[in-house]
């Protein structure tokens, strides 16, 4: 077997990949039992150092591994990158299914990995992606890799083909070693997609722009909930956003009390850490009012106890998970804002603790959310939708055209979907339409779910205008949704419910095991369809009304305005 000897390699392009992001800046000092992340640290996890990520014609001579694609029953597409030894393969029970890898001696002393793409007329993006995952892991701790993926798909587009293959390979190669004590970080340093194509270059920069922010997310899913407290999650989010160029505002819990947030204040109310509300702004290049806007929603509970509906010690052990919906949220927006997508973005991210103490909201309380709604809580442990109560509504006064939120919501939806795929729901059958493709798009597995309207009584409170339970229903994950659409208005909206898809506790694929960055992928990809799909139905329902929800509050609670609106709890 060899590989190609001349490489006069012709750059077609070149991106900077993923260089490990964010200068960690101290919000909230941890306890001091708490093993302390080190202070030089500028990144929040370890996937390792930068990877150079390129697109050459011809696979350099002096990479390290050469991976290279193999239908199913051991078919070579045509411009192989290398003559491989069918005979040899065949003995090692290698056929060329979907991921099998089998590395291979080079005659010039390098390795070549022999990947499966399986059958060629059905494959997708997302194969590619799976199929340079499975590459990378076999590749172990090379530092050097050369994709020659793209001439075996030959039906997938030259760029969205290289983006899912460096998308995969970049995944592959995270891991989260903060606090390990000797930690083996990847050693993938240069990444090179080979393609004659142009249009691959383009490609393949956008994908080492998806998996850092995907990196991002998983750092801060994988932080600890003793260091990441709400007020850190704020102001490493500040930091990141202020990197990617994005406004940034945190409002504090004075603001939020005085903007009259009774969701996510009633919930922080049994912590010792003060809540936060983190807005975040992207708009394209000349945005103007007629830009179309949509809100980007994401739930943030730094850790999830249960609060005095206390969870068990096994339902509480991943709960520093809890606001998986915010990192997808931020990370996609410094993507988008890398990318330049063409529509506004308003990241709304309510960010609090769920704790039990002397002081923490009982069952039975009533919380008066910020659009006026009171809410009766029967069960703290449902405390996901008490926050994004406040944060839809705010979405909504700032008239967004479209909104999106991501949460960890329900068990239940794991076991209607599974661990793989999220559940969707919402008001607007265009509208999910349009996440449903993007997430499809994205290689990210979303099914809709009904919210039957027979389901709304289920909600119903004897006290207040609303629970926060379905009580009897067993469809826990449709009464949590008819629980938020109550506080999204006539804004076309969906719902994504993570809570089976935010972690993997394998590392399988592109996966690995922890916080999985589930929904910046979609976010991107749905960001980046533009502003005709947004139109969603015939006429804006809405109007950005030039202002943010966050600077409104805070500028309220600086001038001690107060809203007209009854009593607060
Ligand atoms: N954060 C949990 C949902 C969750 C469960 C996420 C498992 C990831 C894995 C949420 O706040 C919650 O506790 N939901 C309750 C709602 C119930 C009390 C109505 C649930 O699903 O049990
Ligand atoms: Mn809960
Ligand atoms: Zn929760």
């Amino acid at each position: 077997m060899s590989r190609p000897a001349d490489t006069t390699a012709a750059a077609a392009g070149s991106a900077p990949a993923a260089a490990a992001a964010g200068g960690v800046a101290a919000g909230a000092a941890a306890a001091s039992a708490l093993a302390a992340p080190p202070r030089s640290r500028t990144a929040l996890g370890s996937a390792g150092g930068p990877v150079r990520v390129r697109t050459l014609s011809r696979a350099p001579t002096d990479t390290a591994v050469l991976v290279v694609p193999v239908w199913s029953s051991r078919r070579m597409p045509p411009h192989s990158a290398a003559d491989l030894d069918l005979a040899f393969l065949e003995g090692r029970g290698f056929d060329g299914r979907l991921g099998e890898t089998q590395a291979l001696l080079a005659d010039d002393g390098g390795t070549v990995i022999a990947v499966g793409l399986g059958d060629p007329a059905h494959l997708t993006a997302d194969d590619l992606r799976r199929a340079a995952a499975a590459a990378v892991r076999a590749a172990g701790r090379a530092s050097s890799l050369a994709m020659a993926l793209l001439d075996g798909a030959p039906d997938v587009a030259p760029a969205v083909a290289a983006q899912a293959v460096v998308e995969g390979a970049l995944l592959a190669s995270y891991a989260f070693t903060t606090f390990k004590s000797a930690p083996r970080p990847s050693e993938l340093r240069d990444l090179v997609v080979v393609s004659s194509s142009p249009a691959a270059a383009a490609g393949a920069a956008r994908g080492a722009v998806v998996a850092r922010a995907v990196h991002l997310a998983r750092d801060l899913i994988n932080e600890p909930a003793g260091t990441l407290t709400p007020r850190r999650l704020a102001a490493v989010a500040t930091t990141e956003a202020r990197r990617a160029g994005l406004g940034v505002t945190v409002v504090d819990e004075h603001a939020a009390s005085a903007g009259g947030l009774g969701g996510l204040l009633g919930v922080a109310r049994g912590s010792d850490e003060p809540p936060r509300l983190l807005e975040l702004l992207y708009e394209p290049p000349g945005a103007t009012a007629a830009t179309p806007t949509v809100a980007f929603v994401g739930k943030g509970i730094t850790f999830d106890s249960g609060g005095l509906s206390l969870k068990t010690a096994v339902g509480m052990a991943t709960m520093k998970t809890d606001m998986s919906g915010s990192a997808a949220v931020l990370a996609a927006m410094t993507a988008i804002a890398a990318v330049g997508a063409p529509v506004r973005v308003l990241g709304l991210c309510p960010i609090t603790e769920n704790m039990p103490s002397g002081t923490a909201i009982k069952p039975g309380d009533v919380l008066r959310t910020r659009s006026g709604k009171t809410v009766e809580v029967l069960n703290t442990d449902a405390e996901g939708r008490l926050v994004l109560a406040d944060a839809l509504a705010l979405a909504v006064e700032a008239g967004v055209d479209a909104i999106v939120d991501l949460a960890t919501l329900t068990g239940a939806v794991s076991t209607a979907l599974g661990r793989t795929i999220a559940g969707l729901m919402g008001s607007d059958d265009a509208w999910m339409g349009q996440v449903q493709h993007a997430a499809l798009r994205a290689g990210e597995r979303v099914w809709p779910l009904p919210l039957p309207d027979e389901y709304r009584r289920d909600i119903d409170s004897d006290v207040a205008d609303i629970r926060n339970t379905g009580g009897a229903n067993p469809a826990g994950t449709l009464t949590a949704g008819l629980f938020l659409k109550e506080f999204t208005g006539d804004v076309p909206w969906a719902h994504l419910d993570i809570a089976g898809t935010a972690r993997s506790e394998t590392d399988d694929g592109y996966l690995s095991r922890g916080g999985t960055g589930f929904g910046v992928r979609t976010l991107v990809e749905l960001a980046s369809a533009g502003s005709v799909a947004l139109r969603v139905g015939a006429t804006r329902r809405a109007r950005w009304r030039g202002h943010t929800p966050a600077a409104l509050l805070t500028s309220a609670a600086k001038t001690g305005s107060r809203r007209v609106r009854g009593p607060r709890p």
